[in-house]
């Protein structure tokens, strides 16, 4: 990532959160994502998008979508890959997660 990356992507996320006043519905968690796991028990919302090697998308998916609470939502970037598309079939079985359109209104796989 060029210098600065993390910084500039940091902002970003919390210009995100801070404007439209959702701070206070917000943690936002700086930690490996299996470290994360032992600091919060539930969320609403789960964006997945770690490392994409199969192993982390599994890890990501294992520790974190049984934090889900019952009607929230899970988005997990690039369910397409062949490294990710064995943990997607996971939720799909479990009934967690739909599939919809991306931005060029394509299904995903
Ligand atoms: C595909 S990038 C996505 C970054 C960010 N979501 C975005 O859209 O700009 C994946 C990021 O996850 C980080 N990452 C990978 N494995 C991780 C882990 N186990 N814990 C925390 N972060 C991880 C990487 O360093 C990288 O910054």
């Amino acid at each position: 990532m060029e210098e600065g990356g993390f910084e500039r992507i940091k902002s970003g996320l919390l210009r995100f959160v801070e404007e439209p006043g959702l701070a206070p519905n917000v943690r936002i968690i700086e930690a490996p994502s299996d470290d994360a796991s032992n600091l919060f028990d539930q969320t609403d919302y789960l964006h997945i998008d770690g490392g994409h090697s199969m192993y982390n998308a599994a890890e990501d998916v294992v520790l974190h979508a049984k934090k889900v609470v019952p009607g929230g939502l899970i988005i997990m970037d690039d369910v397409e890959w062949q490294s990710t598309v064995p943990t997607v079939a996971t939720l799909e079985i479990g009934r967690r997660i739909r599939t919809f359109l991306h931005a060029k209104g394509e299904p995903h796989a």
